[in-house]
């Protein structure tokens, strides 16, 4: 095991290396540096899995010592070595980044050698926790490049399915009796929701590695508000939910990526109108608050979800019982995905719900994606 001990005192050199030499377990190697300069350039040239620091050294002294040697340890343990009366000194060592203090009294021959392996068990430890972090990193990495892989490979056959289907549709392949136009029409809408679901979930193994790109774009939230209440109340044309858009045209401009910024409005806006299946009013509002974010509302009248659930439904594939028991249809999909595009934007989401009563969700974007015309 390298140790560097920084120490300028031989007798306490000397007493270190006899108090190792009488383990016979281990095989140190001890590398002494008189001064903190010293200590930096040995800290430079190798890798040691301990450094034993003496606090008063004759180019420095104190926790100013701590600070220079923990600058250069990278992330080497570092032992605080103290004389008597330095106990204080030794804790402020601890907030300074040394893992461990030893007082240099006749306590010091017993615990020093617990100390150095301590030390040694502590980076260990440390070690397998990195490893086992890098290795999640990497599986992650690795689902999401399979699932891209996988979901283009569904789509190529999907885009036959849904352009066929069409064409077909549209009486380009001979006249279609009722049934059959019946049965296409429905093979059709089932290959497009299977394609955006296909797109739901490549999204979220793209935030969930890191790898979701948000372009750049000027975008008005008010068109893409009343873009979205039209396609929602012809998507919905069945739903009894009146849906009410109130939003000034003075707003400022929000920089962003207007087809995710379509998407988590028309996401939020889709729930609201599913899960109101009693009917009742959505109001749509957007307002600055008084930090300058862009805040955007979206208010139902519908089942709500009961308060223990709000944290679970970000989470993919969670739904309520309220909404199951409803037997409303749905994936769980939708607000995980919507978080994740709110968040790649810099903004966050909050849900505040009643049950029976209703829900408000609010999307905020940071003011520093806001451009005053
Ligand atoms: N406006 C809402 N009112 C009541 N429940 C909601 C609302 N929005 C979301 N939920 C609940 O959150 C769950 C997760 O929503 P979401 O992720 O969009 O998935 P999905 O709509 O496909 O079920 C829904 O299943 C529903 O239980
Ligand atoms: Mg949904």
């Amino acid at each position: 095991m390298d140790i560097l001990l920084v120490e300028d005192s031989r007798t306490s050199v000397l007493m270190v290396q006899s108090l190792l030499d009488e383990d016979p377990t281990e095989n140190y190697r001890l590398t002494v540096a008189g001064t903190v300069s010293e200590a930096r350039e040995c800290l430079g040239n190798h890798e040691y899995e301990l450094i034993l620091l003496d606090l008063t050294l004759p180019d420095s002294s104190g926790l100013s010592t701590v600070d220079s040697i923990f600058e250069v340890a990278k992330g080497t343990g570092i032992v605080v070595l103290t004389s008597t009366s330095d106990e204080k000194i030794g804790l402020a060592a601890l907030q300074h980044g040394a893992q461990d203090f030893l007082i240099k009294d006749e306590t010091y021959r017993k615990v020093l050698l617990r100390a150095v392996k301590y030390a040694r068990q502590r980076a260990i430890s440390e070690r397998e926790v990195r490893e086992a972090r890098e290795l999640a990193e990497f599986a992650t990495k690795s689902k999401s490049s399979f699932i891209a892989n996988l979901s283009h490979e569904l789509r190529t056959p999907l885009n036959a399915v849904i352009g066929f289907s069409e064409l077909m549709l549209n009486d380009l392949a001979g006249e279609l009796q009722a049934k059959q136009r019946e049965y296409i029409d429905d093979i059709h809408k089932s290959g497009q929701y299977l394609h955006g679901l296909i797109g739901t979930v490549l999204d979220l193994s793209k935030i969930e590695a890191d790898r979701l790109e948000v372009s750049e774009d000027f975008i008005s939230i008010a068109d893409v508000i009343d873009e979205v209440v039209e396609r929602t109340g012809v998507a919905y044309t069945d739903a009894e939910v009146k849906l009410i858009a109130n939003v000034q045209t003075s707003l400022p401009v929000l920089k962003g990526d207007p087809t995710k910024v379509r998407q988590i409005i028309t996401n939020i806006v889709t729930n609201a109108v599913k899960y109101s299946p009693d009917g009742g009013d959505v109001n749509i509002g957007v307002r600055l608050s008084d930090g300058g974010e862009m805040l955007v509302e979206i208010k139902d009248q519908g089942i709500g979800i009961p308060k223990d659930d709000i944290t679970k439904i970000l989470m993919p594939f969670e739904r309520t019982q309220v909404s199951k028991d409803r037997q409303i249809e749905g994936t769980g999909l939708g607000l995980p995905l919507t978080k994740g595009l709110v968040e790649a934007h810099g903004g966050a989401i909050n849900i505040e719900s009643d049950v029976g009563v209703g829900t408000v969700v609010t999307v905020s974007f940071p003011a520093s994606r806001l451009i005053s015309l």
